[in-house]
């Protein structure tokens, strides 16, 4: 299943970078953004999780947050998530990049995650900034800020906001600096992350990608391994612990 050439960089990197999307959360029962299950009232991602949704009409923002917030609170981390804190045992430089918001990296085990997209189980305030973490899965409507009493929204990254400016950094030098990069369960559509494995392929790095689909991606990449992430990323380690 494995080609020989992926088998020896699996043995001999040293450093491995990883971007995760909502692929890998999916066999944990959360619905990607453009699979079928995706959709709220009909509703794309790209109409709901903006910023202009959030200061035009707050309320259907937090609608659809609140939603996403409710589906994840008792969900568990799958064996692909697992695959990976093991991954980072065994690699002396591993870099997991996620564009997932629902923490499952870190409760998980995963040490060193670069949480692209933010955390939707934070809330920001629009005004100040402050971070809290003892959200409100009963809303009746838009909470405020506890310090400045402002309207809050997830701590997420909105379409049309920019990314956390040191956490791309860390993304991009971990990924133009490795020797394999695998990409997990992403459709690989949405900028900037969407351009970390290229970069990571045109500096060298061997490409991989994990994902039962076709994506934008797949034509660039060193090898495609076809399915489910919990199964391949299961294989892979195996593969390593008896070989490393
Ligand atoms: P998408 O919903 O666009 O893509 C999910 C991908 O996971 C698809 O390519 C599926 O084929 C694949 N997939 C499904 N089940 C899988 C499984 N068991 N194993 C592996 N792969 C599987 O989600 P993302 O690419 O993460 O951003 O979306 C990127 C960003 O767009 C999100 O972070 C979010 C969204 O808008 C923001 O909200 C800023």
């Amino acid at each position: 299943m494995f080609s020989e050439k992926l088998l020896l960089r699996l043995k001999h990197s040293s450093g491995l970078t990883v971007l995760t999307g909502a692929g890998i959360s999916a066999e944990s029962g959360v619905p990607t953004f453009r699979g079928k299950d995706g959709l709220w009232e009909n509703r794309k991602v790209e109409e709901l999780a903006t910023i202009n949704a959030f200061q035009k009409d707050p309320v259907q923002f937090w609608k659809f947050y609140n939603w996403r917030r409710n589906l994840l609170k008792d969900v568990k981390p799958n064996l692909g998530h697992y695959a990976l804190v093991d991954l980072e045992r065994i690699y002396p430089e591993f870099h997991l990049i996620t564009q997932n918001v629902d923490g499952l990296h870190t409760t998980a085990g995963n040490k060193n995650v670069i949480e692209l997209h933010g955390n939707i189980m934070r809330d920001k305030c629009s005004e100040c900034g402050y971070l809290n973490t003892e959200i409100n899965l009963e809303l009746k409507e838009p909470p405020k800020c506890t310090k400045c009493d402002k309207l809050t929204r997830p701590d997420v990254v909105l379409f049309g906001e920019n990314l956390n400016n040191s956490d791309l950094s860390k993304a991009q030098e971990s990924s133009a600096t490795c020797e394999l990069f695998i990409s997990i369960g992403t459709s690989s559509l949405v900028e900037p992350a969407a351009s970390l494995p290229l970069s990571a392929k045109g500096n060298g790095a061997y490409l991989v990608e994990i994902n039962p689909e076709d994506t934008p991606l797949t034509q660039f990449v060193d090898e495609q391994l076809k399915g489910k992430s919990s199964k391949i990323l299961t294989q892979i380690v195996m593969i390593l612990d008896r070989m490393r």
